[in-house]
């Protein structure tokens, strides 16, 4: 079985980082938030939200964006490498960095982002460095089940 790296060694792995990235852009594994009430009147720009308004953040359409991301349907670890021109949006500018919201942020941030993000690096390198993998089908390459999380309950947006 492969080693387990720590904390350091597994910060020091670009590719895996940018793979493990592009995976949560290209498939969150939470793919909405849950719904949020706003609890008082609020004016973002030239949108008005009042008080009790629901709303959701659609996390895979973010992810999705073709203002913010190059061919946005196509799998590049590389847009998470700072020396690649994938790592600009189709205009060549910077990312709004909330383009990539895989564990949300802000207040209602993911409790569990670092255990997880460390879990999946660790879990990934062992696994690639201990077994060589195939397609049990073809059309695997191609064609994966929905993943489609949705948490049934309201909380209030603090503001
Ligand atoms: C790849 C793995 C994970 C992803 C993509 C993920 C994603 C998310 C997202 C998007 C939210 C925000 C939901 C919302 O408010 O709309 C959330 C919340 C949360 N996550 Fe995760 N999560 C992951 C793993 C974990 C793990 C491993 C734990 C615990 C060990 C965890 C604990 C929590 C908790 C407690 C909240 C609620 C935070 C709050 O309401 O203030 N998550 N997660």
């Amino acid at each position: 079985m492969g080693q387990v790296l720590d904390e350091e060694e597994l910060g020091s792995l670009l590719h895996l980082s940018c793979v493990v990235s592009e995976s949560l852009r290209f498939e969150p594994a939470v793919s909405t938030s849950v719904t949020a009430y706003m609890t008082k009147d609020v004016k973002l720009k030239n949108l008005w939200l009042r008080k009790d308004d629901k709303f959701i953040i659609q996390i895979r359409h973010l992810h999705m964006n073709p203002d913010e991301w190059i061919e946005p349907h196509r799998y590049i670890p590389e847009r998470f490498d700072q020396n690649s021109p994938y790592y600009l949006t189709p205009k060549g500018e910077k990312r709004n960095p909330f383009s990539f919201i895989p564990f949300i942020g802000g207040k209602r941030v993911c409790l569990g982002k670092t255990f997880a993000d460390l879990t999946m690096k660790n879990t990934i390198s062992g696994l690639v460095n201990s077994f060589n993998f195939e397609f049990s089908d073809e059309k695997y390459k191609t064609e994966w089940p929905i993943n489609n999380i949705q948490v049934n309950f309201q909380v209030p947006m603090p503001v």
